[in-house]
């Protein structure tokens, strides 16, 4: 993730979920984020400072009278160092406070001088959340020009179901990455396709491949985070969402091609990353097809290539930018450039299946970037949601070349 080297001042405030706030501090520290500590009195009831100054590897600032750090007024030095606050939990109480502009403690005093954006993460019994002075508040919050990260719904420590759980670690994670990313997509349109798709020939069984749309959905997430306006089509995955995007889910290669065709005339960028079924049999029967004695044959029938098609109408669409990969298992550039060519791409993402730790259902990914130009970029091994940030990068280049 981008965040190293970022500061980031955390708050917790006092409710049940500021332990939680623990593992935030350790997966912003563990993604090289320098994380200041700035805890409530109430806080320290639920979580003690000592276990946050541990994990966060610097002092907890919590006492706005403290003589030593205070000599050099360090609620004003520590408002001024960070480049994105996050308050996580936020009670009832903290969010009231902040709405008022009230600054009678080290967190209330250190966001009131600070001029970096703030990220609010509510967390709190249902009731309290619902009640039309916390969202009054949660509004004033929002005008006052603050993030706001709505809580999750479920069940709470005081046995209530509803909203107010703390938003998941994954959701803060995310938000303060594209709070932290520069918004250098915003304004434009961009399609992702990602995973397998499923040729069924009964009801209950399909070909298929080992596609798990980690590739795709990363570049989603990249997307999304860069401010683009982003919709991922994807074949049957067991991937969570990325937020920000609208997400089209399809099965056969036909919806893909189908859904795709409906969205690709409003797009900027389109990159393929779909294991696009190359074929699917040629019948589907209605019900679960029976043993037989000796063999049972499939024929298949070919599969619209979507990304050829894409190619073909470029000249008509509005689309800047056309990117697909290869998925080779041998003569990984001689492939790559004839794909590159006949599919009319601006660049394509050569893929060596048989590199351990490279393609399908991995968390990591070695690709090399063609142009047309025959240019060659080779990228070292990475995770996907690295490749993915070199991809948009490469996309923002032929972008900014593409801009009279
Ligand atoms: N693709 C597509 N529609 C298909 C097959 C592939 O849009 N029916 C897209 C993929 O999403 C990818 C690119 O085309 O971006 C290349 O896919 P790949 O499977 O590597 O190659 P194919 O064109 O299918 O050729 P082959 O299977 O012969 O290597």
């Amino acid at each position: 993730m981008g965040m190293s080297g970022k500061s980031l001042l955390v708050g917790v405030s006092g409710g049940i979920a500021a332990y939680k706030s623990a593992e935030l501090v350790r997966s912003l520290v563990k993604c090289g984020a320098s994380v200041q500590v700035v805890m409530t009195r109430n806080a320290t009831h639920f979580i003690t400072p000592l276990t946050l100054q541990v994990l966060s590897e610097q002092p907890v600032c919590l006492d706005l009278f403290d003589l030593e750090a205070e000599s050099q007024i360090g609620h004003i030095q520590a408002a001024r160092a960070a480049e994105l606050i996050v308050v996580a939990p936020a009670t009832a109480n903290i969010i009231a406070k902040m709405a008022a502009g009230i600054a009678d403690d080290y967190l209330t005093t250190a966001i009131l001088a600070a001029t970096a954006p703030v990220l609010v993460c509510p967390a709190m019994n249902v009731k309290m959340f619902e009640h039309p002075a916390t969202q009054r508040n949660l509004g004033t919050l929002k005008d006052l020009g603050y993030h706001v990260l709505d809580p999750d719904v479920g069940s709470m420590a005081c046995k209530e179901e509803g909203a107010g759980r703390l938003a998941d670690l994954s959701k803060i994670m995310e938000k303060i990455q594209t709070l932290l990313t520069t918004p250098s997509l915003a304004g434009l349109k961009v399609l992702i396709s990602a995973g397998p798709t499923w040729e069924p020939f009964d009801p209950v069984r399909f070909i298929t491949n080992p596609s798990s749309g980690k590739m795709g959905f990363a570049l989603a997430r990249v997307a999304a985070r860069r401010a683009a306006e982003v919709h991922l089509v994807t074949g049957p995955v067991s991937l969570a969402p990325p937020s920000e995007v609208t997400l089209h889910r399809v099965v056969t290669a036909r919806e893909m091609q189908h859904q795709i065709e409906e969205l690709a005339a409003h797009m900027d960028v389109i990159i393929m990353s779909a294991a696009v079924g190359d074929y699917r049999p040629s019948q589907t029967a209605p019900q679960k097809v029976k043993k037989i004695e000796g063999r049972q044959e499939v024929v298949l029938e070919k599969n619209p290539d979507i990304l050829l098609s894409l190619g073909r109408a470029r000249k008509d669409s509005k689309c800047r930018v056309l990117v697909g990969f290869a998925a080779e298992t041998e003569n990984l550039l001689e492939n790559a450039r004839e794909k590159l060519e006949k599919k009319n791409l601006d660049f394509i993402v050569a893929n060596n299946l048989t590199q351990r730790g490279s393609g399908f259902a991995t968390d990591t990914n070695q690709v090399k970037i063609l142009e047309r130009s025959g240019k060659i970029l080779e990228l070292p091994f990475m995770t996907k949601e690295e490749v993915a940030e070199r991809i948009w990068d490469h996309v923002e280049l032929f972008l900014e070349a593409k801009t009279p």
